[in-house]
């Protein structure tokens, strides 16, 4: 394998830092072609390290000048590596003084500091997390090492009229020559990974939020000209989160200011700087014309991500980059919970599942699967994944539904309040969790250190003459690289017992007084149980691991009519549509093996989902969720020998079966909803009606391609993006005579607009067609398109490679070539996005033995390619072992 793989980092080597760094100044001469970093560091030596060196990370930093103390270094007092300047000093603190020259203009890799945007508004910014400040200056660049931070920028006055770093404004004036200075000072300590930035002639709006404990803060929000107008949505977001996070969790803003800038050159989706957030665009910017209802949710979720990040982050952030998930998973789940109570809590709970089941259970199911709390990594910033925000959700949710609200929020309460200005790890989570509740979680620490899916088996009987009901539970975890076995995981099942027309049963387990709860947590927390539930006076429906209450695979044989009451009765939203989503995936089953879907099954399904078409008092978006089965990549995990044809052919003929069954009611549903007059409105109520209508377009015209004329006069006469982007989906895969016309009707409409454009090649790479891969590849020369911009690449190769099995399997490996061509030119461009795209590949041995030696041989192909970055080396290198 290739030589650039770094040695992996081990979470049982961790040691504290033998110097740490109390107080930073910052002086930024900048200049895209070569900008000068002066630092100046008060370093202090652990008394019980006494003979440790002073180790400061740097990568890719011309040294200009080395001083301690004021005096300039001999050669021989140090040494400067590629990767680190290490320094020998016989003092236990000192003054370290440092000069150095970087280049952001040719920074591709959009780590450290680089420049954004082109021509008249081209300006500079910063990405520091995970290890991006040793591109910026040398400094210690761990979390664990916290100092406070002064910065002063300089810069020319006309190309970077706005100068901005963490922390309260501290005076800025003008220099000679045109220049200008600006200073800026945090009085929170922080690691280096939260430093940030920006420099640039960005327009700017205005706003002020007021803390319950009255500070006053001026909220800012920076875009370029041409997107500025499209920040108002952002601004509302921010507040609400604001005010979200106190009411809710306690939880105040600490700054005079808080900044968020927007960017279009950016590997993820947003950075919880320090007062300071940066933005990728896509998440931030919002209007009707030009964003999707997805895109305003996102942008709600992003916005309340990034600023919960402040108190789950910052204020208490990570002792190492094991802990991650410390902060990702817990802030995750804040940002669920802050969508649920704003919008809609069932149509948040049944993304993020299909989310963990599609990307995460995939993921811990194949070479790359990890624990939440990894125990070693080579490049960690392959680690931002599935598995440690979404599932690190899951666990924090767990726990959250174990300690009750209340109970949790006292926990919360209390790690705030112990490692505030700390750098934490999970321990002390759970502990202050426990401390606050009297209650002992370490069995839960197993759940961040065992990767893998746990299957839950459940099976029950019921005794009529004894009116008992019993539910055994049993749960298995399948080994996982260097894992080969797995011990058994607190799993917190939550139940609900009906009757057939749905009322609620009661559910007193055999030896308790007499309490009916409606609802009930089962604790399982041994390999099997079984629970037996008394005087239960008919044979019950249940309703099991209700609102996804654990982040398992249920295997539970349910009966289809029993499946079919939960669909139409169960008051949990989640659970009826997970009802439905299990019914599909069983005749998904059926359908795969034996070519057509049983019969009396697909009859109970459809009869179950004409109900709920004609119920007006459902939510028209959880509708609109169960009439949309399960993706391919989802159905398919879990298999093995997959062969993507028949995935797609299988899923096909259910996705068409339901489509004919409800023709009628279909078609009569999108008509009642087409008169909606809130054409523009973004309340999640219009958008629930949207979501349905849109569901009843694609089902309709799949039924009937005679219909297709409703999604071409869709197209024509949209009046919000989602409605346009719809029925031109519509007609792209249906492959309608107008399709071509309508998609450059929306390319010349939207054109100069990237994030709309975005979403038309992502259109594009999605579609399940033979010749998709040929149309993706041409894509790549269309003016929308540069390979060096994430987004874009995202749109189009990630979108193809990750979430079109059918064209990116096609059966002769043109796919995969496309895609490992595309990862190794990117490699030399922006490895992260690299890397990230390389999973596509990860999944290989689960394919059938054609498909895998295609993708055996192109990861063979990568990794014998020269000069691999660290990124690619090492998910190259986990596929492969
Ligand atoms: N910490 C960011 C978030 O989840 C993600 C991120 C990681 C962004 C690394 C950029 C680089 O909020
Ligand atoms: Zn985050």
């Amino acid at each position: 394998m290739s030589d650039s793989a770094k040695p992996p980092v081990l979470l049982c080597d961790y040691r504290a830092p033998a110097w740490r760094v109390t107080d930073v100044e910052l002086e930024f001469d900048l200049d895209p072609a070569a900008t000068i970093v002066a630092a100046r560091l008060a370093v202090e030596r652990d008394p019980s390290e006494p003979a440790a060196p002073l180790r400061l990370d740097a990568e890719q930093l011309e040294l200009l000048d080395l001083r301690v103390d004021g005096r300039r270094l001999a050669p021989e007092e140090y040494r400067f590596e590629t990767d680190a300047l290490t320094i020998l000093l016989a003092v236990p603190r000192a003054r370290i003084e440092t000069r150095v020259r970087i280049a952001p203009d040719t920074n591709t890799a959009l780590q450290g500091l680089y420049a954004s945007g082109g021509g008249q508004s081209r300006f500079l910014l910063t990405q520091c997390e995970a290890e991006g400040f040793r591109r910026i200056t040398p400094f210690p660049d761990r979390p664990d090492v916290l100092a406070r931070y002064t910065v002063t920028l300089r810069a020319d006055k006309a190309r970077f009229p706005l100068l901005l770093a963490n922390g309260n404004a501290d005076g800025a004036g003008d220099l000679d020559g045109g220049r200008h200075w600006a200073r800026f000072v945090d009085p929170h300590p922080k690691p280096s990974y939260l430093f940030a930035l920006v420099a640039g002639r960005l327009e700017s709006i205005e706003d002020c939020f007021v803390t319950a404990e009255g500070r006053r803060v001026r909220l800012f929000i920076h875009a370029e000209p041409d997107a500025i107008g499209r920040c108002g949505w952002a601004m509302q977001c921010l507040k609400m989160a604001m005010r979200w996070d106190e009411e809710r969790f306690g939880r105040c803003y600490d700054l005079d200011v808080f900044h968020i800038v927007a960017t279009h050159d950016f590997t993820m989706g947003a950075m919880e700087n320090k007062g300071l957030n940066v933005f990728n665009a896509k998440y931030l910017l919002a209007d009707p014309e030009r964003a999707t209802d997805d895109g305003y949710r996102h942008v709600l979720a992003v916005v309340g991500h990034e600023y919960f990040h402040n108190w789950s982050g910052n204020r208490v952030t990570c002792r190492d980059w094991f802990q991650l998930s410390l902060k990702e998973g817990l802030t995750v789940y804040r940002e669920q919970e802050f969508e649920s109570d704003l919008a809609s809590r069932t149509l948040r709970r049944i993304e993020d599942v299909r989310v963990l089941w599609r990307a995460q259970f995939s993921e811990d199911a194949g070479p790359l699967a990890h624990p939440v709390r990894p125990d070693r990594y080579s490049e960690i910033n392959n680690f931002y994944t599935a598995t440690v925000y979404e599932k690190g959700a899951e666990l924090v949710r767990m726990l959250a539904s174990v300690l009750g609200r209340d109970g949790f929020r006292r926990g919360l309460d209390r790690y705030f309040e112990r490692n505030d200005g700390r750098a934490a790890t999970v321990e002390d989570f759970l502990a202050a969790l426990e401390e606050a509740n009297d209650v002992r979680l370490s069995p839960w620490l197993a759940w961040y250190a065992q990767a893998g899916t746990p299957t839950l088996e459940a099976s029950e009987r019921y005794d009529a003459a004894a009116r008992c009901y019993e539910l055994t539970l049993a749960q298995h975890t399948a080994p996982t690289p260097g894992q080969p076995r797995k011990q058994a995981l607190p799993i917190p099942v939550v139940v609900a017992l009906f009757d057939e027309r749905g009322a609620r049963l009661p559910l007193r387990l055999d030896g308790e007084a007499g309490t009916a709860e409606r609802e009930r947590v089962l604790p399982l927390l041994t390999e099997r149980a079984t629970f037996r539930f008394v005087d239960v006076p008919v044979r019950p429906v249940a309703s099991l691991l209700r609102g996804y209450s654990a982040p398992v695979r249920l295997r539970w044989n349910a009966d289809a009519d029993d499946l079919a009451v939960q669909i139409r009765h169960d008051d949990d939203g989640f659970n009826r549509w997970f009802a439905a989503d299990a019914l599909s995936r069983r005749l998904f089953a059926q359908a795969l093996a034996s070519g057509a879907p049983d019969a009396r099954q697909l009859d109970v399904w459809t009869r179950s989902l004409a109900q709920a078409l004609a119920d007006p008092a459902l939510d028209p978006a959880l509708v609109a969720e169960m009439l949309s089965i399960a993706d391919a990549g989802s159905l398919a995990e879990g298999l093995v020998d997959i062969d993507p044809d028949a995935v797609h052919v299988a899923r096909a003929r259910v996705e068409t079966a339901l489509a004919q069954a409800l023709a009628a009611p279909l078609l009569a549903r999108y008509g009642e909803l087409s008169g909606a007059t809130d054409a523009q409105a973004v309340e999640p109520a219009a958008q629930a009606r949207r979501r349905l209508r849109n569901a009843c377009l694609a089902a309709v015209c799949r039924a009937d391609p005679a219909q297709l004329p409703l999604a071409a006069a869709q197209f024509a006469q949209a009046r919000n993006l989602t409605d346009r982007l719809g029925a031109l989906s519509v007609l792209l895969s249906a492959q309608a005579a107008g399709a071509e016309e309508a998609l450059d009707a929306f390319a010349a409409r939207h054109a100069g607009d990237a994030l709309v454009l975005d979403q038309w090649l992502t259109l594009q790479a999605v579609q399940p067609h033979d010749e998709t891969v040929e149309h993706v590849a041409a894509l790549t020369a269309h003016p929308a398109f540069r390979w060096t911009n994430p987004n874009n690449v995202y749109a189009l190769v990630g979108a193809f490679a990750l979430r079109n099995p059918r064209a990116f399997h096609r059966a002769d490996g043109a796919g995969y070539r496309f895609v490992a061509d595309a990862v190794a030119r990117l490699d030399t461009l922006t490895p992260q996005v690299s890397a990230r795209l390389a999973t596509a590949f990860g999944g290989w041995r689960r394919f059938e033995p054609l498909r895998r030696a295609l993708m055996h041989r192109e990861l063979q192909r990568l990794a014998a390619r020269d000069a691999l970055s660290p990124d690619l080396a090492d998910i190259v290198g986990r596929s492969l072992a």
